[in-house]
């Protein structure tokens, strides 16, 4: 994922992911999920490496972000394996706060994409 020519997507308001939580949102043709840990924001592929689970339906446990179906863990501020049953760490996106605005560095859409 990084190489990829990425641009900036708004995704939501800031308020919208609050202190520990971690939600859902596309960016471009990456769909992602934006977590707070930490007052800072970060954001990973939604995809779990095990076996694609959504990550952002699971929940933020300190800087790692569970998995839903297995219960793997990544570190959300370098996309690190925490916890099995994951073997392989997960894809990271520049993420900021612009205006009150959430804003993601996505790859930009095609139309295969979705
Ligand atoms: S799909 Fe995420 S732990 Fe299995």
């Amino acid at each position: 994922m990084d190489s990829d020519v990425r641009e900036w997507f708004d995704v939501a308001d800031a308020e919208e992911v609050a202190e520990g939580d971690v939600r859902t949102y596309r960016a471009g043709s990456d769909k992602v999920a934006v977590a707070r840990a930490e007052g800072t924001l970060y954001a990973v592929q939604d995809r779990c490496s095990h076996d694609n689970g959504p990550l952002g339906e699971g929940c933020l446990i300190g800087f790692a972000v569970q998995c839903p179906r297995h219960g793997a863990m990544f570190d959300v501020r370098n996309g690190t394996v925490s916890a099995p049953p994951a073997l392989v760490g997960i894809g990271t996106f520049e993420v900021r706060e612009l205006d009150g605005r959430i804003q993601v560095a996505g790859t930009p859409a095609s139309d295969d994409d979705w």
